[in-house]
């Protein structure tokens, strides 16, 4: 029967859980659902074209693999030893962090893992190009102010898409100017609004604009046209759905990047509202804490993105039967 594994950013397993709905099993946090492969928002990678492969040794375990390709990443959850046995009889995968600007990596990367001592679940495609999601960059401990532009160059990284140089760009809730220290550097001219200070160095970068204002306060009529909204804003996600009609029905900015933040309890409704939104995506990066990220980019400038949303009608409610009854990450 056809299936799909997750695999749930860490802490998160519940959240993925949920967006699923359908569940057949949860190992650590790996999330098996019945169906073929469904959008969601909180999942870290996603195993396309799972299967269950018998195995009869450790060196048949390694041979099966390499017969189906070249590259694999195991995420071990059970018989430890025994998997990394297999492991060792696979070419090497490195997985170094990358500098930032790198493309992603090209080459087709499975993921598996040692189920039960004689059954390995394996997928030769994975959603995310990097092993298990995780986007790890040499970072920069100088010149940004804080470890948000993270967030930024991850997004970039996978959409192979980022402001040109003098792009527009509005940074809300831009303090103390991680995101600004991109887009600067990226050559854009960026006004920063916050009602806490910017760095000072940040704020001299050429380019840079600050106004020490509410995010909510800022007409968009006074700032006119803009190419690139982000929005970082601590604030609760339905005031952030608010904040976005409103530069929406301004009807001036080509492209949006906002973070949803929950304090407390994932506001999963506000969520669902924002990936309903046509042409816009909802993602958790690597390096997104309780939060997701937001997309909509303007379909001219980039056509080729065209995010798969998710199913309103309700998802595949078929029943796995191998498979147990969800239970909490490990
Ligand atoms: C996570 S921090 C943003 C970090 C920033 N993106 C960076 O890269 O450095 C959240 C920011 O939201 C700001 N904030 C909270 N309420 C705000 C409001 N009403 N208007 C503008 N900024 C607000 C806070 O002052 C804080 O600087």
């Amino acid at each position: 029967m056809e299936f799909t594994v997750y695999l749930a950013p860490k802490g998160f397993t519940n959240e993925l859980i949920y967006e699923l709905g359908d569940v057949a099993e949860v190992v650590d946090r790996l999330v098996f659902a019945p169906g073929p492969p469904r959008p969601v928002a909180w999942a870290q990678n996603i195993w396309l074209n799972p299967q269950r492969i018998q195995i009869e040794s450790i060196s048949d375990g390694a041979n099966k693999l390499k017969a189906l390709q070249r590259n694999w990443s195991l995420w071990s959850v059970r018989h430890n030893r025994r998997a990394r046995l297999i492991e060792e009889q696979l070419p090497a995968v490195r997985s170094k962090p990358v500098a930032i600007g790198t493309p992603p990596p090209r080459s087709p990367l499975g993921a598996w893992t040692l189920l039960e001592r004689d059954v390995i679940v394996a997928s030769p495609s994975c959603s995310s190009p990097f092993p298990h999601g995780e986007v790890q960059f040499m970072e920069n401990k100088i010149d940004p102010p804080n470890r948000a532009y993270l967030k930024l160059w991850e997004l970039f990284t996978l959409l192979e898409a980022a402001p040109k140089a003098e792009s527009v760009c509005l940074d809300l809730g831009g303090s103390p100017g991680g995101w600004t220290w991109v887009l600067a550097s990226l050559g854009c001219k960026v006004l920063t609004v916050d009602k806490a200070p910017l760095e000072p160095r940040i704020e001299n970068m050429p380019g840079v604009d600050y106004r020490m204002l509410s995010a909510f306060a800022l007409d968009p009529r006074e700032v006119g046209p803009v190419d690139w909204l982000f929005c970082d804003v601590a604030c609760y996600p339905d005031r952030l759905w608010r904040l976005v009609d409103r530069w929406r029905t301004f009807g001036k900015v080509r492209n949006f990047v906002c973070t949803l933040k929950f304090q407390g309890p994932t506001d999963h409704e506000t969520a669902a509202k924002f990936w309903a939104f046509p042409g816009s995506r909802l993602v958790h990066l690597f390096n997104n804490k309780h939060e997701l990220t937001w997309v909509l980019l303007d379909k001219e400038e980039f056509p080729s993105f065209a995010p798969e949303q998710p199913d309103t009608g309700g998802a595949d409610a078929a029943n796995l039967g191998e498979f147990g009854m969800p239970v909490d990450e490990a």
